[in-house]
């Protein structure tokens, strides 16, 4: 008999690192790196496993956050650059921001001038640029960062507003979950429109959303163009990716409690969509279930469903080459990034493990979540 697979004996549900994907996937980036010298940094937004901080700090350059708590998080586990950006930041937590990041991001020329006089000459400003070219592959204008009225970023027609002095970074986020069409355009964009102001700064950090590590992602075609817009404007180049360093780098393991039956056959799972995958309700993402296929692809169509009160709780319909049955594990793939860390509790639903799953297929538990977590929040 044929080892049965390592995801049907272990507890779920479970978040899973596997450690040979992000590897390969480090891999890559390091490649990136040695053809272009650019920067690339973590987004911890999407990403933050800290025991596998380590792992990632021998290829990235450092972490970017979202304010005070992440800024905290990268300076204490993570260590070398800590990078911040926010909308807006308040005045109360910029002493603390200054303790933990070394390069601070304002979204805007009034924020701007509100606290450049508090920031050190060891620090490193950046300003952040709608650039107008806005793409998202996920969720619409819910992930496109330049839909209209969007509150991120400078506008073109702003940025004669700007005093330069001081400001070293010119900063644009634009892409969500983009291949390197997504990236070129970006690039080539950037370069066309913003070529006077790219002579006041040091570096352009492009900011997130290049998938780097999908299969169909051309990291050759990137690192061309990196290198071309480096020499073309003698600026260094940084990425902030946080989905595209952890892509396919993991799952989210269920376990069936139950089949129920309404109209169709409906699995109900013991990981729930709306509090473990909260994209897929969010942003309508699909979640790749490993063996599984579109509806109607193989014989047997189920409904998975989530254990909570909440009746859009539904991963999708999905079809079985064999009919589930109560106990049966299912295997979420590229369950990584925007997952565990938008997490909720909401019906006292418990947290999955953290698990990793060893390069030599052995499986460990890394921390397990109890009713603290829940009772700890109301
Ligand atoms: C400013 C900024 N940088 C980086 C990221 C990371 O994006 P992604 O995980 O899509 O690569 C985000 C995501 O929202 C962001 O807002």
């Amino acid at each position: 008999m044929p080892a049965k697979p390592w995801y049907t004996s272990i507890n779920t549900p479970a978040y899973v690192a596997d450690i040979a994907a992000l590897r390969r996937n480090l891999d890559r980036i390091a490649t990136l790196k040695d053809k272009t010298g650019c920067q690339v940094l973590l987004a911890t937004k999407a990403f933050a496993r800290v025991d596998l901080f380590p792992l990632m700090a021998e290829v990235l350059d450092g972490t970017t956050a979202s304010g005070l708590y992440e800024a905290r998080l990268g300076y204490e586990t993570f260590g070398k650059q800590v990078h911040v950006y926010a909308p807006a930041f308040r005045d109360q937590d910029m002493l603390d921001i200054l303790r933990y990041a070394d390069h601070i991001y304002f979204n805007a020329p009034a924020q701007l001038n509100h606290f450049r006089h508090t920031i050190g000459a060891d620090k490193h400003i950046g300003l952040r640029v709608n650039p107008g070219y806005g793409l998202s592959t996920v969720g619409g204008d819910l992930y496109n960062p330049c839909a209209p009225h969007s509150r991120f970023g400078t506008l073109a027609d702003q940025l004669g507003d700007v005093d330069w002095d001081g400001v070293a970074i010119f900063h644009v986020h634009a892409l969500c979950e983009s291949l390197h069409d997504g990236s070129l355009g970006l690039i080539q964009h950037v370069s066309k429109a913003f070529a006077p102001y790219l002579k006041s700064v040091k570096t352009v950090n492009f900011g997130g959303g290049h998938l780097l590590n999908h299969p169909d992602y051309d990291l050759s075609a990137l690192g061309d163009a990196l290198n071309r817009f480096q020499d073309q404007h003698g600026v260094s180049v940084i990425l902030e990716p946080g989905g595209g360093i952890v892509y396919n780098g993991g799952y989210l393991v269920a376990t069936v409690l139950d089949i129920h039956h309404n109209g169709m056959p409906i699995a109900i799972l013991d990981a729930s969509a709306s509090c473990h995958h909260p994209d897929v309700i969010e942003a309508g993402y699909r979640a790749p279930v490993i063996g599984a296929g579109q509806a109607g692809e193989h014989p047997y169509d189920y409904i998975l469903a989530g254990n909570t009160c909440m009746t859009g709780d539904i991963f999708g319909t999905y079809s079985f080459p064999e009919p589930l049955k109560q106990g049966d594990a299912l295997l979420f793939g590229d369950a990584l990034h925007y997952t565990f860390v938008k997490s909720t509790v909401f019906n006292g639903t418990p947290l999955p493990d953290f698990g990793t799953l060893h390069a030599n297929g052995v499986y460990e538990v890394v921390k397990r979540f109890d009713d603290k977590v829940f009772r700890g929040r109301l």
